[in-house]
């Protein structure tokens, strides 16, 4: 999950491609690079390891010239984060390649290449590919034909972006897999991996599909296709803010995005109720025929999407909805027998998360009722390859940690199960108590966030840790599990969750007084089954940090600390909870001094498998 970016301009096309790295960024951070084709004709390259800011640093020192380049923003897959493996990366001091993907018989061709002569300076399947380019080049083929007939031999998913020294104003793109945008602006070609680097530019796209080859000439571009004939591929328009999110007032964007969910799920919610009553049209034009059709439904996710998925199974199975949830990158992989009637929901962020993406085209060859995608980017793959497509509307997430993104996809998720509810026979009155619940959700999530200081000062017990437990029963056990992950990503402390009454088959082993245990406690049907589960730690020495309501009926003591949340009614109250453990996990971040925004070998879209 690399970013790429490229231009054929008519006047200089550094500061675009460095700002499409900036923009890019958030796709991986582990190195980025750029070459140019100088006005001399010669490639000129410059790469740093680390964040974009490194490489703009270095380009400072020595700038490069050119109306034709290609840049790059790694998340390292094969090959460790040394510049040495940054791309782009170059054969013969003529030909410059980036790559966004995996290229799995990268091995093969290097013992081929090796016995041709060629030598590697990195440990990258990429630089594979541009000696593969190279070779069919000295076969005779022209540049297009010579990509054509590389990616023809090349086992995986990537896209990629080439540019050779001899030809000035010609750039070269191919998709086999993660998306790649091509951009017209002014008689000035651009690619890049998504929108947002071309926004700067144009907001008109093109996307190639799988297969495709660009080629761009000066003003020009021809797209073949897979058979190498003439392709037109439509012309979309962005209909996406220009601008590059600001902090403001924040540190740093996970806290802005966490401070940022009352208005977020307002906007999630905006249009979606009329009176007591979802309005099913939100889902999309064919929502009534696929929901008719659902018997069954069936989530695929990865991450933070998942546990938004456990938490729905709960709502839909609750409704008479038979509900499975799995983690995309298993699904694709396995055998499903076709169940006739089977809603396929996907949720992603980004829209983009390749495992999500295959398991999505696994199920839809299977024959199922439908497909819909709740989702925060309107233009990414998932909402273009989906029948239905509830968008998140939250704005753009930075963070790496999904935040806002996570309760705006639940909120989402409730309503699918309120609509799917009434073909069930569940009548009006429960889906208006619902609905007038979900009305409160932005008062709920702003009082919430009042608890920031009193989670601040907790904190500081989870500073020195290695690790915590995080428990929850029911529909909060997705809760911990998102709590865990929280905390494991930004604070890199071990973290585990577990639904309270599996303790004593294993994990209870582990608690002694260093061990911090973190209950999601709401006062619901299953509360006395977890204090009898959380007394089980006491008893073990372990010390408890409990969120809870006044109902839940706790009582502080020296190894237990209580923080206290306003009472909500338990359909909403997953949603509710979440955010202290957001919280929790930002201030802990913030005393163990990580990268907040940025975790350490982590992106924020995950574009290969
Ligand atoms: O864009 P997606 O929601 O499909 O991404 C899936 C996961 O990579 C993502 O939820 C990840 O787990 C979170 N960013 C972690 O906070």
């Amino acid at each position: 999950m690399c970013g790429i970016v490229g231009a054929v301009r008519t006047s200089e096309a550094s500061g675009f491609l460095l700002e499409g790295l900036r923009r890019l960024e958030y796709r991986g951070y582990d190195s980025a690079g750029v070459v140019m084709i100088s006005p001399g004709g010669e490639l000129e390259r410059t790469r740093a390891v680390g964040k974009v800011g490194e490489l703009e640093q270095a380009l400072r020192q020595k700038p490069l010239e050119g109306t034709t380049g290609i840049a790059h923003t790694r998340w390292a897959t094969h090959g460790g984060v040394t510049e040495p493996n940054a791309h782009p990366h170059i054969c013969n001091g003529t030909l410059a390649l980036v790559c966004n993907g995996i290229v799995e018989n990268h091995e093969s061709l290097r013992d081929n290449q090796r016995a041709a002569g060629l030598s590697f300076s990195s440990e990258t399947d990429t630089e594979v590919v541009v000696h593969q380019v190279y070779l069919h080049l000295q076969n005779g083929l022209d540049l297009a034909e010579a990509v054509r007939a590389t990616i023809a031999e090349l086992h995986g998913s990537f896209s990629l972006a080439v540019v050779h020294a001899g030809e000035p104003g010609r750039l070269v793109a191919a998709r086999q897999g993660p998306p790649l945008l091509l951009g017209r602006a002014d008689g000035e070609n651009f690619v890049a991996s998504d929108i947002n680097a071309l926004l700067p530019v144009t907001r008109e796209y093109q996307v190639l599909e799988n297969g495709d080859v660009a080629d761009i000439r000066g003003t020009e571009c021809l797209i073949r296709d897979r058979a190498g004939e003439i392709a037109v591929r439509t012309v979309h328009t962005s209909t996406q803010s220009g601008d590059s999110a600001e902090l403001g007032e924040y540190r740093h964007f996970m806290q802005k995005e966490i401070h940022e969910q009352p208005r977020a799920v307002a906007d999630t919610l905006e249009g979606r109720l009329l009176g007591d009553h979802v309005l099913e049209e939100s889902f999309g034009s064919r929502a009534q025929e696929i929901f008719d059709a659902t018997r069954q439904v069936q989530i695929i996710a990865c991450g933070t999407s998942y546990h938004a998925g456990l938490v729905a199974q709960h709502w839909l199975e609750y409704v008479g909805i038979p509900c499975e949830v799995e983690v995309a990158s298993e699904y694709r992989y396995r055998r499903h027998p076709a169940r006739k009637g089977t809603l396929v929901v996907t949720i992603s962020q980004s829209g983009e998360t390749a495992d999500t993406l295959a398991a999505l085209e696994e199920a839809t060859r299977q024959g199922i009722a439908g497909s819909l995608v709740i989702c925060n980017v309107s233009e990414s793959s998932l909402v273009r390859e989906s029948d239905l497509a509830f968008m998140t509307h939250c704005g753009p997430e930075v963070g790496v940690a999904s935040t806002k993104t996570f309760v705006s996809a639940m909120s989402g998720l409730l309503l699918l199960a309120l609509v799917l509810s009434r073909r069930q026979g569940f009548d009006a009155g429960f889906e208006s108590h619902v609905v007038r619940q979900i009305r409160t959700l932005p008062t709920a999530l702003e009082s919430v966030l009042g608890m920031e200081d009193a989670i601040a000062d907790v904190a500081k017990v989870f500073g020195d840790k290695e690790h915590a437990l995080f428990l929850g029963r029911g529909a909060h056990f997705p809760i911990a599990m998102e709590g865990a992950l929280k905390l494991k990503e930004i604070s890199y402390i071990h973290a585990e969750a577990y639904p309270a009454g599996e303790l004593k088959h294993g994990p209870l082993a582990l608690v002694d007084e260093k061990m911090p245990v973190v209950a999601v406690a709401p006062n619901d049907l299953l509360i006395e089954k977890l204090k009898s589960n959380l007394e089980e730690v006491r008893a073990r020495g372990g010390r408890l940090f409990l969120f809870a309501d006044p109902g839940s009926g706790f009582v502080e003591s020296e190894d237990v600390r209580i923080l206290q949340v306003a009472p909500v009614d338990s359909a909403i109250a997953p949603i509710i909870y979440t955010v202290p453990l957001q919280l929790l996990s930002y201030h802990v971040a913030l005393i163990k001094g990580t990268d907040v925004d940025k975790p350490r070998n982590l992106a924020k879209s995950v574009t290969v498998e």
